[in-house]
Formats: structure tokens, sequence, C-alpha cells
């Protein structure tokens, strides 16, 4: 049984598919493979253009639907009540389901205000359109302004992870709201690969770096992680990082590599980061 968190009487699988720039056939091969493999969890949204193929992939894996996780995301032009309504039934129709498990907002907006979206989000779930809500690409500042607006606990908050960006503002947040913190980029989009800190423990452990930093990452209280990719073997690397248990010691080598200025992903329209 996969590792979950636990968060309003629904468990998350703590290791899901990430998706972001997979589309048609290589993506619907990498969402079945990866369920067939074990995972139970895949994350998409409005913006990847793939929840058609995403919720193909799905079907395809033979897996009831109750046995798949599935996130998606509402992107920040979409914040409005309205037009979150819209863009919630748009994406439920391409992935070819009528619940999200997870649906959360992709960007704080500068036109919205975080509260008016969570706003619009708790609406999407009344509407019973999803199970669960929560936010993506907040800082701790905007954390605590969406937990204020929300009428129900919200479930994660899914930011840039991995081991060279420190984390600590926003991990002490989300925990101290019993959130989860999902990891994306967990692979550092690859750089993970040639760290020789990673490597050599990897080396040590008969492992792969990958494995190794999805260990790193699961090994943390209320930390998921979502990576890529479009390789059904290294979709099961990956996974493999989930049986994959630490020291303490090399916990602490892979915790020395964080620094503040460690973010890849930082968009014009993006939020001011803690
Ligand atoms: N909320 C947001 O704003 C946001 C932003 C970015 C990403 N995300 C989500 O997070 C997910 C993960 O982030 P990401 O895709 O940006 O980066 P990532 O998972 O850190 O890295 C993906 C890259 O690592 C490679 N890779 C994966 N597993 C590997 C392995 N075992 N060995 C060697 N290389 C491996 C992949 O190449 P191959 O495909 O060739 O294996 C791909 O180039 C996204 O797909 C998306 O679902 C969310």
């Amino acid at each position: 049984m996969a590792a979950t968190f636990n968060v309003a009487g629904v468990s998350i699988p703590k290791l899901g598919i990430g998706t972001f720039e997979l589309h048609d056939e290589v993506c619907i091969k990498a969402v079945s493979s990866g369920l067939q493999a074990g995972y139970r969890h895949v994350d998409t949204a409005e913006r990847y253009e793939n929840e058609y193929a995403v919720g193909e992939g799905v079907r395809a894996s033979g897996l009831p639907r109750d046995e798949v996780f599935i996130t998606s995301k509402v992107w920040h032009d979409h914040l409005a009540e309205r037009d979150m309504m819209a863009a919630a039934e748009a994406s439920l129709e391409r992935l070819g389901i009528s619940q999200f498990d997870l649906y959360l907002i992709h960007w704080p907006s500068r036109d919205v205000s975080a509260a008016d979206a969570v706003r619009s989000l708790c609406k999407v779930q009344e509407r019973g359109l999803t199970r669960l809500i929560g936010i993506s690409n907040f800082p701790v500042a905007l954390i605590e302004e969406a937990v204020a607006a929300s009428t129900v606990p919200l479930a994660v908050n899914q930011v840039e992870y991995h081991p060279f960006l420190d984390q600590d503002k926003v991990l002490e947040a989300v925990r101290k709201h019993g959130m989860g913190l999902t990891a994306y980029c967990p692979l550092a989009r690859g750089k993970v690969l040639d760290d020789p800190v990673i490597t050599g423990i990897a080396e040590k452990l008969g492992s792969t770096p990958a494995a190794v930093t999805v260990a790193w990452l699961l090994g943390q209280d209320n930390v998921l992680a979502i990576p890529r990719s479009r390789s059904p073997e290294r979709l099961v690397d990956n996974l493999n990082g989930e049986r994959l248990t630490l020291s303490a010691e090399d916990r602490a080598a892979i915790d020395a590599l964080r620094s503040p200025s460690g973010r890849l992903i930082s968009p014009d329209f993006g939020p001011d980061w803690d």
C-alpha cells in the first residue's frame, strides 16, 4: 500500500505522476503505464492542454476511477466565481470524469485577491465538482489569506521543492494548518541527476539519483511529490524512491544542498516569494 497524506477525511497518495508538457500518445502511455506500475495519483491542469490524454491514460490503465486520485488546476485568469465554475466544468469534461479528487488554484493573481479566489474555489466544491480543494504557488502571506477565507480545510499548497531550494517557511506554514506541500519540479528538472552528493548516495545504496531524491522528499512530514517522466522505465525508477529509506546522515547531506536562490520557476506574473 502506497504512503498517503490524509486531510479532511481523504487519503492522497504521496507520490503522483506529473504531466506538464506530456501530450497525446506520450501522455496516455505515461499515465497508463505509471498507474499499472503502482502510482495512484496523477497531476494535470487546464493550462497543460493534456486533460483529455490524462483521462484516456487513466481509462487505459484499467483501474476503477475511485482507485486513482486526479488533481487539476484552474489558471489565474479564471479565478472569478463564474469563470472558475466554467473552467472546472470544461476540465472535467476533457478528463471524462464527473468530479476531481483535488482542484487547485494554479497561481495567485494580481487582479483577484487570494481570499476571493478561494471563495470561488469553495463554491466549486460545494457544487460537488471536487472532493478537495487547494492552492499552488502561494507564499506564506497568501497561504494565511487563503486559509482564513476558506470554509473548508485546504488540502495542499503545490510549490517548487527539490534538494536545491529551501522551502522551510512554506513548509512551516502548511504544517501549521495541517496541509500538505506537493513538491513540483521534485527532480529539479533533471539537475539532481548530476549532483555529486546525490549521485554518491545513490551509488552507495545501489539506487539512482532520482529514487534517492524521491525518498528524501517523501521522508519529510506532509510532503508529497509529482515527478514527471515520459518514459515508463524512469517512472518506475521514481516509484522505487517510495520504498527507499535514507539514513539521517544521508538526509542531512542532501538538506545541506538547499538554498533560497535555487528556484527554477519564477514567471513574471508570479507572486513575491518568501
Ligand atoms: N503548479 C505549478 O505551477 C507547476 C509547475 C511546474 C510543474 N508542475 C507539476 O509538477 C510536475 C513535475 O515537475 P516538472 O515536470 O517540471 O519537473 P521534474 O519532475 O523535476 O523533472 C522532469 C524531468 O526529469 C526527467 N526525469 C524524470 N524521471 C527521471 C529519472 N528517473 N531519471 C532521469 N531523468 C528523469 C524527465 O525526463 P524524461 O521525461 O525524458 O524522463 C524530465 O525532463 C509537472 O509535470 C507538473 O505536473 C506544477
